[in-house]
């Protein structure tokens, strides 16, 4: 990583919207938009750029992973529910080959069965769970870091 400054894609996958009034007692009280804007600190720091994007629907997400390929140097995710479920977000991922790093707020690990199996997990560099808004800074930094080998 040397001259232009990396750009990273910031994705966030379903229900993250609600963030803040969205089960509490799980997902603590940050919004959404906190951990943008604590992304952004933390980027300025890192002297990277972020591309952030909320999606609901799994084409949606599909197509932003796609579309990294483009201008980004890796991406950075919280696929939410989908990470249980979505082969094509997974295939996303290893189409583009690009470093990707998985977040979740919450240790999936620790809770309901169905959420501890991952089908992003074996296409990412590694999978940041249960610190919760740091799952995502935590991620950033791994992401760079690797970035800079
Ligand atoms: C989550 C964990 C997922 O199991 C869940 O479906 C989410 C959020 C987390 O950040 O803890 O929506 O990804």
């Amino acid at each position: 990583m040397s001259g232009a400054r990396a750009k990273i894609l910031v994705l966030h996958g379903p229900n993250l919207n609600l963030l803040g009034t969205r089960e509490p007692g799980v997902y603590g009280h940050t919004t959404l938009a906190g951990i943008n804007q604590a992304l952004t600190e933390l980027a300025g720091e890192l002297s990277v750029e972020l591309r952030t994007l909320q999606s609901n629907s799994e084409g949606a997400l599909v197509d932003a992973i796609q579309g990294a390929l483009k201008d980004c140097q890796g991406i950075l995710i919280n696929p939410a529910a989908y990470t249980h479920t979505s082969v094509a977000i997974r295939d996303a991922i290893a189409a583009t080959a690009l470093p990707a790093v998985e977040v979740h707020l919450s240790n999936v690990h620790a809770r309901e069965p169905f959420r501890s199996h991952s089908y992003i997990a074996p296409v990412a560099v590694g999978q940041i769970s249960g610190f919760g808004p740091d799952s995502y800074l935590l991620g950033l930094r791994a992401l760079v870091k690797r970035l800079e080998k």
